[in-house]
């Protein structure tokens, strides 16, 4: 029986045929997400540990996944939050998460949501442009509040990363460039009581296999930390963002908490070591324990072509689409078996082609496409008017809770009443 979720120990966590009765248990329709809570809390817990005691902060980057369920597991393991939007901020506050452990980025936040990041008291409020510095100040004294704001900094680094998913090198919006940050300091100093600057963070970008670029970045954050307090101002922390990769099937990655140990080293080594330590893993969290389980519609063979149909498309999961990326599809009954398929999605686009798969002759009923617990169900559409796909919540063996698909007829109605 082949394993699809495992555990860093390598224990199997759900396995397919445990997937298939779950299936039923869940009596939900596919497409379906099942997710393994277990596996979750675990892989946070592991990261919580590998940071210590003190002040230091796991910033899950909500974004990643955004269900109640894996946000308040991963809170319950000694997690924050980072957000990016008013409505990832009230899931995170939702969930439980104290103020003081959420922060917020993100490059184009409207005012409202600038107002209840202010009133509610964050960690911080990472500022991507010098532009922003005066915004975010303007609304503190509309507000009648004072600030918590750290700068978000672009290192000016390029990673080994699909062009979409690299965020800190010149040409991103992200973040503000490293000729600016004097600049910024004083627009900062400019706003007086509005604004505390208490952090400087950085985001290199997504999916790296080892520390090295991450590591980079985060030294000229360093230098940016060490000019400011040597400047006479005062810094609660750094944030070197996320970025921790996951093993797709191409190789392995180094575990989130090498990540963790290698910044806390280099923090120390800068002579930062009092400052508290911020990370924004989203992927590294999730990914590996979430699979969408889809239901075989059929098969086309022409020549020596030979296609499977799954009722799961890029609306479901759309990273194959948009970053080319290949997530191992296997059927759920069955360890994987020549003769390779082409397995499509039903969404009418050339793009909806999850690529070559083993799944045998015949074909299964069901398939699993695995690690799609990072930016699955959290970047999914109604495209092509498909309901958006069912979420299984799984924890000690079993079905915990479902989140079942809100139905065709829903979008119907919406589209109607339009
Ligand atoms: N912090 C910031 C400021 C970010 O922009 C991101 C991701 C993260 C943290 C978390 O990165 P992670 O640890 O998950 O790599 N949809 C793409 C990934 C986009 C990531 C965007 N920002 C994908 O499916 O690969």
């Amino acid at each position: 029986v082949p394993g699809y979720l495992r555990s860093a120990q390598g224990r199997a966590l759900l396995c397919g045929a445990a997937l298939g009765e779950l299936l039923t248990q869940a009596g939900v329709s596919t497409p379906a997400y099942f997710y393994d809570l277990d596996g979750i809390g675990h892989e946070t817990a592991e990261l919580v540990q590998a940071l210590g005691a003190r002040s230091h902060l796991v910033a899950y980057a909500v974004k990643a996944n955004s269900a109640g369920s894996i946000v308040r597991r991963i809170a319950r393991h000694g997690a924050g939050a980072d957000v990016v939007s008013g409505g990832e901020l009230e899931v995170a506050l939702g969930a439980g998460i104290e103020p003081r452990r959420i922060v917020m980025s993100g490059v184009a936040k409207s005012d409202t949501e600038i107002d209840r990041a202010i009133q509610a008291g964050l960690r911080a409020i990472q500022l991507e442009s010098v532009e922003e510095i005066e915004r975010v100040a303007a609304r503190a004294r509309a507000v009648g509040s004072r600030a918590r704001v750290s700068l978000r900094v672009n290192p000016g680094i390029e990673i080994d990363a699909h062009a979409h998913v690299a965020t800190g090198h010149d040409e991103a919006k992200f973040g503000i460039a490293r000729g600016d940050v004097a600049e910024a300091w004083r627009a900062i100093d400019r706003a007086g009581n509005a604004l505390e600057a208490v952090g400087v963070s950085t985001h290199v970008g997504s999916m790296l296999k080892t520390p090295e670029p991450y590591l980079e970045s985060a030294r000229v954050l360093c230098e940016v930390a060490r000019a400011r307090r040597a400047a006479g101002a005062r810094l609660e922390f750094v944030d070197f963002g996320g970025g921790f990769g996951i093993d797709y099937g191409a190789g392995p990655a180094r575990p989130p908490a090498d990540f963790a140990r290698a910044a806390l080293e280099l923090l120390d080594r800068e002579g930062l070591g009092e400052l508290d330590l911020v990370l924004e893993p989203g992927r590294a969290l999730v990914g590996a324990y979430g699979v969408l389980v889809a239901r075989v519609v059929g098969s086309k063979v022409s020549g020596a072509r030979r296609w499977a149909m799954i009722d799961a498309g890029m609306n479901d999961l759309v990273r194959p689409a948009l970053y080319g990326a290949r997530h191992r599809i296997e059927p759920l009954d069955a360890p994987p078996a020549e003769p390779l398929w082409q397995v499509v999605g039903p969404v009418c686009e050339s793009a909806d082609d999850f690529g070559e798969h083993a799944l045998g002759a015949p074909l299964p009923s069901h398939v699993a496409i695995r690690d799609a617990g990072a930016y699955g169900f959290s970047m999914a559409s109604e495209y092509n008017g498909r309901a958006l796909p069912a979420e299984v919540f799984c924890a000690d063996g079993g079905v915990k809770s479902a989140s079942p698909s809100p139905g065709a007829s829903a979008w119907v109605k919406r589209r109607l009443d339009a």
